[in-house]
């Protein structure tokens, strides 16, 4: 049988220009609705979800989610940018609305905690979702969330965690990161008796590929959130903003990797004449 992983992750639900489900309500009655943006990265969440129930339809594959960190997004740096800036049950409620289209195709689904500063202190908003959407339970640490991921499907190892711990976001070190991630998979894995084939992280909001460069391959996969205000504090200001998420197709020990990615349109220059 073949096993589809389908791997998303910085989804910073609650973030205003996050992923956000169609409406709404907060605490004290009032409804929100999706800014256009949003509607656009929910309509292309919706689709990637569609595609995924194709594939799965057409391999007769069994599908497994990975939700790889930042799902939730109560940003303790800022409040501004935050769609319900206070209460987490309402957040929380957020988060399992917006992955109803993954739970609808996925078979299990495993959550992976992000950054504290989105997500609070030791992934609580994350664990909490994830048992709540009936998440697969992390045995070992009696969770229902792993910092790092190490999982075998249909004969392919690979992990899933946030942080990668190294990036190049400059066009002329583009894939130094992942060359560099790769190499370190290996030194930390070296003598051991499971070694992962793929590493695949998430954290910085870009893709990045090692390829074939090393004998592990990592990737680093897209973000389902634009551009926040402390991106054009990065210098990103006209950076393409693209958004996505991949599939591991897993059979008989090999693996193949494809991606989807969704391309935020340019908005029009001002023009006076
Ligand atoms: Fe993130
Ligand atoms: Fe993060």
């Amino acid at each position: 049988m073949t096993v589809i992983v389908a791997h998303v992750g910085d989804l910073h639900v609650n973030s205003s220009v996050g992923l956000m489900p169609p409406r709404v309500t907060l605490d004290d009655g009032q409804t929100v609705l999706q800014s256009a943006t949003q509607h656009w990265l929910w309509d292309n969440w919706l689709d990637y979800w569609k595609r995924t129930a194709a594939w799965k339809r057409r391999t007769k594959a069994r599908v497994v989610g990975i939700i790889n960190g930042d799902w939730g997004d109560i940003n303790v740096h800022s409040q501004f940018q935050l769609i319900e800036p206070v209460n987490p049950d309402i957040v929380l409620d957020m988060m399992t609305e917006a992955v109803e289209p993954m739970r609808r195709v996925c078979d299990a689904i495993f959550v992976v905690r992000g950054t504290e500063a989105h997500t609070g202190g030791s992934g609580f908003l994350e664990n909490r979702a994830a048992k709540e959407i009936g998440a697969e339970k992390n045995a070992q640490e009696h969770t229902h969330s792993w910092y790092l991921l190490e999982a075998e499907f249909e004969g392919v190892k690979l992990t899933s965690s946030h942080h990668p711990g190294t990036s190049s976001r400059r066009p002329w070190t583009k894939g130094n990161d992942t060359n560099r991630r790769a190499a370190m998979d290996i030194y930390n894995y070296g003598g051991s008796d499971w070694v992962p084939d793929l590493t695949l992280w998430g954290h910085y909001h870009y893709y990045s590929d090692s390829g074939n460069t090393h004998s592990i391959r990592a990737i680093y996969n897209r973000s389902w959130q634009v551009k926040t205000a402390f991106s054009y504090r990065l210098g990103l200001a006209n950076n393409v903003s693209e958004i996505g998420g991949l599939w591991v197709f897993c059979h008989a020990d090999r693996f193949v990797v494809r991606t989807k990615q969704y391309r935020l349109p340019r908005p029009e220059p001002v023009c006076l004449s």
